[in-house]
């Protein structure tokens, strides 16, 4: 790699050959506007609002344009917020951003943008035609069709990161839109609700299920967590509203998973507040589950385990470890299985 220099707003910085102007910019700490852009994604280089003007003459796609030696950049100035403007007012007037009924107001990043660039009223453009809204075909994610940017993280994220190809785009010019597989609703389609598309997304138009009606965006508040699932130990940033319920799972970019997560760790977290939770634990009398306290539950344990053992030997138990547990519970678990039981019979659920 070679160590490339090059100003940005007047400051020396460096990256490396085959960087973009935006990725150099970004690791700098240097806001440049962005939409189709995202780090996780291969670059689209459709939106234009990260143009910058480059040595002085030329603009251009920052998220596209690779860096060169001695290259000048000035991020903005007035031609490049009037054209980003512009920009902005085309993709407000083709569909219907109104904020105060979008299930992203208050986390949308095109809503972000529309405010720092000071956009007013919009009047609707005349090619915008109504998309449907698919509310609840999908228990998983809801789309709105009429917030969509045509920015294509959504359809790279599902590609690219889930390999899954649900979505694409269809049709040619203004009638260009996306489609779930050859145009199902996303609960009929293969998506596998991974949820991906709706991390992603930078509006309103994929977004999830689990939050709708249970809080405002700036009323849930993050809590980062390790997914319990499996053992690849996938960090996730769930979102608690007001009422201490959690609401929402985001892929954290620092884990393992670099953001992504699979259904389970993304939706398989309701469990937390069930009623069904076990307290305390049972034991089967006359048939039917009765509480009971730990003591007298795992004595019952340990003398079943001995009846057992000493009737039909070691070999006639296992024990089947889960991912819910701590490493050390599981350490536990084998030892007392190897050590105290005799046997190797002992298996996790994450090997499954
Ligand atoms: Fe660069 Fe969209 S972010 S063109």
């Amino acid at each position: 790699m070679e160590t490339i220099t090059l100003t940005i707003d007047g400051r020396k910085v460096k990256g490396e050959t085959g960087q973009t102007v935006l990725e150099v910019a970004l690791k700098n700490s240097i806001k440049i506007p962005y939409l189709c852009y995202h780090p996780k994604v291969s670059k689209t280089g459709a939106c234009r609002v990260c143009i910058v003007r480059i040595n002085g003459t030329i603009l251009k796609a920052s998220c596209v344009e690779p860096i060169a030696e001695g290259m000048t950049v000035v991020t903005e100035d007035e031609e490049i917020v009037k054209i980003r403007k512009f920009i902005l007012e085309l993709l407000l007037s083709d569909g219907d951003h109104n904020c105060l009924y979008c299930d992203a107001n208050g986390d949308c990043e095109f809503q972000t943008l529309i405010q720092r660039y000071d956009i007013q009223e919009v009047k609707p453009s005349a090619s915008r035609t109504p998309k449907e809204i698919d509310y609840e075909s999908s228990n998983a994610l809801k789309r709105n069709e009429n917030r969509c940017i045509l920015c294509g993280r959504c359809v790279k994220a599902c590609r690219e990161i889930q390999v899954s190809n649900v979505w694409s785009f269809t049709e040619r010019g203004s009638e260009t839109h996306l489609v779930a597989d050859d145009g199902k609703r996303i609960g009929e389609s293969s998506c596998v609700k991974c949820g991906t598309c709706a991390q992603l997304c930078p509006t309103g138009a994929i977004t999830f299920q689990t939050v709708i009606g249970r809080g405002s965006n700036w009323e849930l508040t993050s809590i980062p967590s390790i997914c319990i699932y499996c053992g690849v130990g996938c960090k996730i940033d769930f979102y608690k509203n007001r009422d201490n319920i959690l609401v929402k799972a985001m892929g954290n970019y620092t884990g393992p998973n670099e953001g992504h997560l699979c259904v389970k760790g993304r939706f398989g977290f309701d469990f937390v507040h069930s009623e069904k939770r076990l307290k305390k634990p049972l034991i089967k009398k006359n048939g039917v589950f009765v509480e009971a306290e730990w003591g007298e539950a795992l004595n019952l344990v340990a003398s079943r385990l001995r009846e057992i053992k000493d009737k039909y030997g070691p070999d006639s138990i296992a024990a089947l470890s889960s991912a819910k547990c701590t490493n050390e519970e599981n350490y536990l678990l084998q030892k007392f299985i190897r050590s105290i039981i005799g046997t190797n019979n002992i298996d996790h659920c994450a090997r499954l």
